[in-house]
């Protein structure tokens, strides 16, 4: 098991207010590009925001500059009250075997980006991990899932494959359904709750910036059947 060691960059979320985001991270956009049968197939890298220090962003989706926060959090009575789990990933994960790797997955951090289901989805492939080109599939879109909802794993090793990231914060922009997803943090960024609890450090997690989401901080989706818009 590998455990992803802290940048030493973090993200403190205020109480019914927003992230505030330390250690002089790289903030840009990250668009969902797809296939031409519409599926999540890459990353695109987009607009970089210029940013010095710390910087604040919104978490209740209603700010009028967002990315960042404008205080409107207190005017709309945002209640962002953080009710996921706090458990280690690990033990909210269930667990696949497949014949040479594995697949970890906790469902509840999904955030709706749909990276696992070319090629016959993620959790077909991993029983196909004998044969060269699926186990390719099957790390690549383990890997581009932006919450750490999926990992894969290499059965001989018993170690995760993760991609290298450089610690940063990503704006998912998603195209195809029209909507502006999750903060996505990358390279280990440490999460801090509103009461202090250092959130478990991990090389992918994605916080709901539209405010909506059942699973605070964390994304589940939601923005996208609210078709959330950063603009
Ligand atoms: S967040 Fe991960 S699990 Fe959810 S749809 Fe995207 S790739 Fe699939
Ligand atoms: S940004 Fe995904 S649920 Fe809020």
């Amino acid at each position: 098991m590998s455990i992803q060691k802290a940048s030493g960059a973090k993200v403190q979320i205020a109480k019914d207010g927003p992230y505030t985001v330390t250690g002089d991270l790289p903030l840009s956009k990250q668009t969902i590009g797809t296939n031409s049968a519409g599926e999540s197939v890459k990353w695109v890298e987009g607009q970089a925001y210029p940013t010095r220090g710390a910087y604040a962003l919104c978490r209740c989706g209603h700010s009028a500059k967002k990315p960042f926060c404008d205080g409107a959090h207190a005017k709309v009575g945002f209640d962002g009250t953080e009710t996921a789990s706090r458990e280690p990933y690990e033990k909210q994960a269930t667990i696949s075997q497949g014949p040479t790797m594995s697949l970890t997955d906790a469902e509840k951090l999904c955030a709706f980006a749909r990276f696992c289901d070319p090629h016959g989805q993620v959790w077909n492939l991993v029983n196909e991990t004998d044969d060269p080109g699926a186990r390719k599939n099957f790390v690549r879109e383990a890997g581009d899932c932006p919450s750490g909802r999926l990992v894969a794993w290499d059965n001989s090793t018993g170690q995760s494959i993760e991609p290298t990231y450089e610690p940063s914060v990503g704006l998912i922009e998603d195209p195809a359904k029209k909507c502006s997803g999750p903060i996505w943090l990358r390279g280990g960024v440490q999460v801090i709750g509103s009461d202090g609890f250092h959130y478990e450090v991990r090389n992918r997690v994605t916080l709901c910036r539209c405010g909506a989401s059942q699973n605070k901080p964390f994304c589940d989706g939601t923005h996208a059947s609210i078709k959330f818009k950063d603009e």
